[in-house]
């Protein structure tokens, strides 16, 4: 089962196991770590699941549409790296992905 790590602003770290196909914003809400919010349940229409998807990963990880974009901007402080984590879905691949969590959801 793929492991994903958040590291929080505080430095504070939680690895976490989520099932291939779930998304990494699942992964968070499922394992009850704190800082994603996600209150829309994934529909793409809150972006309270900001995260800052790790430089080492960026290149792994599919890139934004233009939906996500757009939902993006009313993020709190978006970045070259942001991403909404209801819209990557976990698979094999992503097993030690990095996502820094921002100060606070927007
Ligand atoms: S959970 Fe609402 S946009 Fe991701």
């Amino acid at each position: 089962m793929p492991k994903i790590v958040f590291i929080e602003s505080t430095g504070a770290r939680h690895t976490v196991d989520v099932a291939a196909g779930h998304s990494v914003m699942q992964a968070a809400t499922e394992n009850f770590t704190p800082g994603i919010i996600a209150e829309c349940g994934g529909c793409l229409t809150c972006a309270t699941c900001h995260g800052y998807v790790d430089d080492a990963w960026l290149s792994k990880v599919p890139p934004r549409s233009r939906d996500e974009e757009a939902m993006l901007e009313g993020a709190l402080d978006p970045r070259p790296n942001s991403r909404l984590t209801c819209q990557i879905v976990v698979t094999n691949d992503l097993d030690g992905l990095i996502v820094h969590l921002p100060v606070r959801q927007s």
